[in-house]
């Protein structure tokens, strides 16, 4: 019978995200607090005849969002991941991969470094490497720097260039409405867009602010919510402007849909995510959104709980001898 491992691989959204002056390697020192959400695609993986360890793993897409963006080949970070860790284990690993996505590609959730963050949990597993904890969090942080969160979950604060975490206590959970766009943004070019628009100013070293780290410890969703920062978020709006007015419509709300206790770009955007009181008021929130922003060439804004378990094994699957003949 043919093993399979399923992973789970859940998006991010940094509730802080702090952003210092470029550092001579081209990267951005930050103090940021990342925090997984709902929101998760499913990496599966098995393993397919030796022999063939010199060309790269196959990728099967599927999912519901649109993947037309994703490379299926080496340039796809979940072949990187397996490829990294063959290498730092010195034996092949040869396996056929099931991407099914569900978290936009390129838009500020971390959807491929959830995928790699997984790729990574789901081979250790698969070919029992028995990787330890440490060495994964550091191969994840060589495949990018949001990885090791990814392969975390929960809380975390990030450091350096956002690859060092350590967990941060939360309490309770908070409840957020995600406003997916339908062009993806470039990481790259936001960061370039942040540097050309701080050109002329000192860029202070970035620091969690203890207020956010409160709201986190006792649950206060009011309280997270005045905390929110993304100092990524003027770069993505000066490229996308309309992202300004998404952002507006959830923090005004309308007649009996009280506006979001707090509204900020993800990661380097363009998805936008609104904090509600609570479940309820996530759900009119969202319709709301729906409605105010009229037709969109997007999917729509849907709710999200968080925080949510990183990169983890989903149930024992039971072979399918089709699944890789099609
Ligand atoms: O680490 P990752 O591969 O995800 O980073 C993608 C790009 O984002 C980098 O090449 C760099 O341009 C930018 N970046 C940055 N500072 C960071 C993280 C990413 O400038 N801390």
């Amino acid at each position: 019978m043919t093993p399979r491992v399923r992973v789970s691989a859940p998006a991010k959204v940094n509730l802080f995200l702090g952003v210092g002056p470029v550092r001579p390697d081209g990267y951005h020192p930050l103090a940021t607090v990342y925090q997984a959400v709902g929101l998760r695609d499913e990496l599966t993986v098995e393993p397919v005849e030796d022999g063939a360890e010199d060309v790269p793993a196959p990728l099967v897409l599927s999912g519901t969002v649109d993947t037309s963006g994703v490379p299926t080949g080496a340039g796809n970070l979940a072949l990187r991941a397996v490829e990294l860790l063959a290498t730092h284990h010195r034996r092949a690993l040869p396996v056929a991969i099931d991407l099914a996505k569900h978290i936009p590609v390129a838009g500020g959730l971390a959807g491929g470094s959830a995928d790699a963050a997984a790729a990574l949990v789901a081979v250790d597993l698969l070919f029992d490497l028995r990787t330890s904890r440490p060495t994964l969090l550091e191969l994840a942080g060589r495949l990018g720097s949001d990885v090791p969160f990814c392969v975390l979950g929960g809380t975390a604060a990030g450091s350096g260039r956002g690859e060092l975490v350590a967990p941060v206590r939360t309490v309770g959970e908070f409840w957020w409405v995600v406003v997916p766009d339908a062009a993806g943004l470039s990481t790259p070019a936001v960061y370039a867009e942040f540097d050309r628009l701080n050109a002329d100013l000192r860029v202070p070293e970035p620091e969690v602010p203890a207020d956010l780290l409160t709201a986190l410890a006792t649950g206060h969703a009011p309280l997270l919510g005045a905390s929110l920062r993304n100092d990524l978020q003027p770069a993505a709006v000066s490229l996308r402007p309309d992202l300004r007015q998404v952002l507006e419509a959830g923090l005004v709300g309308a007649d009996g849909v009280p506006g979001a206790l707090g509204a900020i770009v993800s990661g380097s955007g363009p998805t936008t995510v609104h904090l509600a009181a609570d479940e309820s008021h996530g759900t009119r929130l969202a319709r709301h959104l729906h409605d105010v922003l009229g037709p969109r060439d997007a999917p729509p804004p849907f709710l999200v709980c968080s925080p949510a378990p990183g990169a983890r094994e989903m149930e024992a699957l039971v072979p399918d001898p089709d699944r890789w003949s099609r």
